[in-house]
C-alpha cells in the first residue's frame, strides 16, 4: 500500500506555504514604504543643511563679513554626514560682486536645471558602496521676511541668486533600513514557526490522534463485536461518528447473523439434495439388480467394496465419495439388454454374449449426457468395469492405467462379489478359492496394486459380505 501523507503534514505544508507568501508580500510592501520614508528623512535633513547654509551666508552678507564666509563654510562642512558642500553664484551675483571663490562658479547640468526651474533638485545615490544623496536648492531673491535680499542685490525679486549644492552620506540610513528589514524577516520567520507549530499541535491533538483511535476502535468493533465508546473523544464530531459507526456495525452484525443462518440452511438443503441424488442412484442400481436377477444386496456390497478399495488405494476424499456414490450404476446398461438374453437361464451363445457385453456402452450412453461429476463418474464406471489390466477386457480393450482408477476398482469389487456369492447357476466359491483366483489375476484381469490391497485387507471384505448377505445361503 502506498504511504500517503497525514492530514497534519498536508495542513502544515499548506500553512507554511501560505505564510511564506504572506511574509514575502509584507516584506516587499514594508521595504518600499521604509525606503520612501528614509529617502524623505534624508532629503529633509539635506534641505535643513542647505537652508542653514543659505541663512548663514545671508547673515554674513547683512553683517558685511562676506569675506569671512570661508570660516563658516568650513565649519558647516565638518558636520557629520556632509560629504560635499558648495555655493554656486548666479551670473547676476558674479556681475555685482565678482566671481568669488573658485568653487563658487561652474554649475553642472543639475545646478543649471535648478537655476532655470527654481525648484530644488534631489539625486539619490543609494546603491553605491558609500551611499549618498545630493540636494541642490535655489537661493531666490525675496523682499519678504527679515531677509530682504534686494537691499543688497541689485536684481529683481524672484531671480535665483545662487544655489546651495550639498551631498550627504546616507550609509547610516541605509544600514539602519537593512537592519530593520532583517529584523522583520527574522520576526516573521519566528512568527510563522510558532503558527505552524501551534497548528500542527492542534491538528495532531484534535484530528490526527482521535482519527487514529477511531480507526483502531472501528476495527475492534467489527472483529470483536464491541461498540465504539463516544465518551473517549473530546469533540462532538468524532463522538457523532462513533455513534454512527455503532449503528452501522449493529446493522452489519445483524445481517451477518442472518447470512450465517441462511448459509446453514443452504448447506443442509444442499446436503439433502446430494443425499437424495445418491439414494436415487443407489435405488436405480437396486432396480437394475432386481431386473437382472442379481443376488440380493449385490449393489450394496459392490458399493462398500469399492469404497474400501478407493480408501486403501489413497484416493482423495472427493474421489472416494464419487466412486462410492457412482458404483451402484455399474450395470445400469443391463436395462437396455433384452430379457431373453439377460434372463436366459442357460449358457449364452457367442452372439448373445456379444449382446450382453453391450451393457457397458449402453450404461455409458445413458449417463454421458450429464455434466454432473457424479453421473459422469457413473458413466465412466459403467463403460470400463469390464476392462482388464492386460487389455483383454471389453468394450474398448483398454490396458493398465488407460483404465480409470474407478473402472479398475469396480471391476475387482464386482468380480469378487460374483465369485463369493451364490447365484442361481452356481454355488458361492470358498474364500480360499476366491483368493487364489484373484491372486492369479494380479496383472491379468486386475490392477496389481488393487489385488495387493484386496489381499492385505481380506478380512474387511469378508465382514462386508457377512453384513449384507445375499438371500441365498452360501459357503464361506
Ligand atoms: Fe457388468
Ligand atoms: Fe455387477
Amino acid at each position: 500500500m502506498i504511504k500517503k501523507p497525514s492530514i497534519e503534514t498536508i495542513t502544515v505544508k499548506y500553512l507554511v506555504n501560505f505564510l511564506l507568501i504572506l511574509a514575502v508580500i509584507l516584506l516587499i510592501v514594508t521595504a518600499f514604504n521604509f525606503r520612501a520614508l528614509s529617502k524623505s528623512a534624508t532629503e529633509n535633513q539635506a534641505m535643513v543643511y542647505a537652508e542653514l547654509v543659505r541663512a548663514g551666508l545671508t547673515a554674513h552678507m547683512k553683517a558685511n563679513i562676506m569675506h569671512k564666509r570661508d570660516y563658516y563654510m568650513n565649519e558647516i562642512k565638518q558636520l557629520q554626514k556632509i560629504k560635499k558642500l558648495r555655493v554656486i553664484r548666479s551670473d547676476e551675483v558674479i556681475k555685482q560682486f565678482g566671481r568669488g571663490r573658485e568653487d563658487e562658479q561652474g554649475a553642472d547640468a543639475f545646478a543649471k536645471q535648478v537655476f532655470e526651474t527654481r525648484q530644488p533638485f534631489f539625486e539619490s545615490k543609494e546603491w553605491r558602496l558609500q551611499p549618498a544623496i545630493r540636494v541642490i536648492i535655489p537661493y531666490i531673491a525675496s523682499r519678504e521676511g527679515t531677509l530682504d535680499c534686494l537691499s543688497c542685490h541689485k536684481v529683481t525679486e524672484g531671480v535665483v541668486l545662487g544655489v546651495v549644492d550639498i551631498e550627504l552620506d546616507v550609509t547610516e540610513y541605509r544600514n539602519h533600513s537593512l537592519y530593520v528589514l532583517a529584523g522583520m524577516l527574522l520576526l516573521s520567520l519566528l512568527f510563522m514557526m510558532l503558527i505552524a507549530l501551534n497548528t500542527s499541535r492542534t491538528i495532531h491533538n484534535l484530528v490526527q490522534v482521535p482519527l487514529e483511535t477511531l480507526i483502531d476502535r472501528t476495527k475492534e468493533a467489527y472483529h470483536k463485536h464491541i461498540p465504539v465508546s463516544p465518551e473517549q473523544f473530546m469533540t462532538e464530531e468524532f463522538a457523532n461518528v462513533a455513534n454512527e459507526i455503532n449503528l452501522f456495525n449493529t446493522d452489519i452484525i445483524a445481517h451477518q447473523d442472518l447470512l450465517k443462518e441462511k448459509n446453514r440452511e443452504l448447506l443442509v438443503l444442499n446436503s439433502e439434495i446430494e443425499n437424495t441424488l445418491r439414494e436415487t442412484i443407489y435405488t436405480m442400481g437396486v432396480i437394475e439388480e432386481q431386473r437382472s436377477n442379481e443376488t440380493h444386496n449385490h449393489t450394496k456390497r459392490v458399493t462398500l467394496y469399492s469404497q474400501l478399495l478407493a480408501e486403501k488405494m489413497g484416493l482423495s476424499k472427493d474421489d472416494v465419495d464419487l466412486v462410492t456414490a457412482a458404483s451402484p450404476l455399474h450395470d445400469i446398461g443391463k436395462l437396455g439388454i433384452p430379457d431373453k438374453v439377460l434372463l436366459k437361464p442357460g449358457q449364452l451363445t457367442n452372439e448373445e454374449h456379444q449382446v450382453m457385453q453391450n451393457h457397458a456402452r449402453i450404461g455409458f450412453t445413458m449417463l454421458s449426457h450429464s455434466s454432473r461429476d457424479l453421473l459422469k463418474a457413473a458413466g465412466l464406471i459403467a463403460l470400463q468395469h469390464h476392462e482388464k489390466w492386460d487389455g483383454s477386457g471389453y468394450p474398448q480393450g483398454l490396458k493398465g492405467e488407460q483404465i480409470h482408477a474407478f473402472g479398475r476398482i469396480v471391476a475387482l469389487a464386482d468380480v469378487f462379489d460374483a465369485l463369493y456369492s451364490e447365484r442361481i447357476y452356481k454355488k458361492a466359491w470358498h474364500i480360499d478359492k476366491v483368493v487364489n483366483w484373484i491372486s492369479e489375476q494380479r496383472g491379468g484381469h486386475f490392477d496389481p496394486t488393487l489385488v495387493d490391497i484386496f489381499l492385505e485387507n481380506m478380512d474387511e471384505f469378508v465382514v462386508i459380505n457377512k453384513h449384507y448377505p445375499s438371500a441365498l445361503s452360501k459357503l464361506s
